[in-house]
């Protein structure tokens, strides 16, 4: 499948974050381009694996300005200034940025889930009529039309999950950061949380889905690039503690990303996948 690289889309140089004194991740590189592809708008799809506690949730963190880093950097496209010299100018990631669904999905305790929705989109130019148009379509399609004057402490987990994901898909701009976006979800939400993946995909060339998830398969069937968070092997042998990227596959480059469903070459790399993510 025929694709150039263009603009960066992100830019994680070097990225080392500690809570107080304990370094959680360090040398955590990741660079991610604009992909086009001709006669297509390709957005991009990111997977982020590894076993519990590696730091993906922190990593995600950093990625989003949520913390600090302890040395390295994060570098988006600053979409707010014009294209001068044919480069995008370029900013350090600020909270706020991107648009992140936590894995403990805190929402607005005091709104119901539609008043909560739509507050969501009050920065977007949409009328009053359209945002609520756009609300209800997406509380028919996900199932959650009947709890839609509920509060998110009168939900199931996996209903709260699916209120946090929309949210986020009314409101963020290029760029999605989904941490374990479909744990908790049932077979029935996974195949419309996958389908609005595919949306978001083609609807701008420049959106961007970066998530993590425990499932190897989902991964590699959604992603065009999976890194894997995890320990590194110690030259004196055994682990590390301390979290990086222990490998990174360009499903583009292997020429397996962009394919309907899950063949046997997905197969093979999910394999290939496990045996990393045991060893680190
Ligand atoms: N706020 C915090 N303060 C101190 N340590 C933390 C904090 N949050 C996470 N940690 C520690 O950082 C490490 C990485 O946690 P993180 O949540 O990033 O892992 P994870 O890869 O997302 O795991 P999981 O797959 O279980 O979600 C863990 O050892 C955890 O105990
Ligand atoms: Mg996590």
């Amino acid at each position: 499948m025929l694709y150039e690289k263009k603009d960066i889309i992100l830019h994680v140089e070097d990225l080392s974050i500690a809570y107080g004194d304990k370094v959680i991740i360090q040398n955590v590189s990741m660079m991610e381009h604009d992909v086009v592809r001709e006669g297509k708008v390709q957005g991009q799809t990111i997977a982020v694996l590894g076993r519990s506690g590696r730091g993906k949730s922190t990593l995600f963190r950093g990625i989003t300005g949520l913390v600090a880093a302890k040395s390295g950097r994060v570098i988006i496209p600053d979409y707010s200034k014009a294209v001068t010299d044919g480069l995008q100018p370029a900013k350090l990631v600020a909270e706020g940025d991107v648009g992140f669904v936590d894995q403990k999905y805190t929402l607005f305790r005091h709104k119901t889930i539609l008043d909560a929705l739509l507050f969501s989109m009050r920065n977007t130019n949409l009328s009053g009529k359209e945002k609520l148009e756009k609300a209800m379509s997406y509380l028919v399609e996900w199932g959650l039309e009947n709890v839609k004057h509920q509060y998110p402490n009168e939900l199931s987990g996996g209903q709260r999950q699916r209120v946090a994901i929309i949210e986020q898909l009314l409101s963020s701009g290029h760029y999605l950061v989904l941490d374990e976006p479909f744990s908790g979800l049932d077979v029935g939400n996974i195949k419309n949380a996958k389908a609005s993946f595919d949306l978001i995909e083609c609807a701008h060339e420049l959106n961007t889905i970066i998530f993590s998830t425990h499932d190897i398969e989902l991964a590699v069937e959604l992603a065009d690039s999976i890194y894997i968070v995890g320990y590194p092997k110690k030259p004196e042998g055994g682990l590390d503690t301390i979290g990086t990227i222990v490998a990174h596959f360009d499903l583009k480059k292997m020429g397996i990303a962009w394919r309907d469903g899950f063949d046997a070459d997905h197969l093979e790399l999910t394999n290939e996948i496990k045996r990393v993510m045991l060893e680190s």
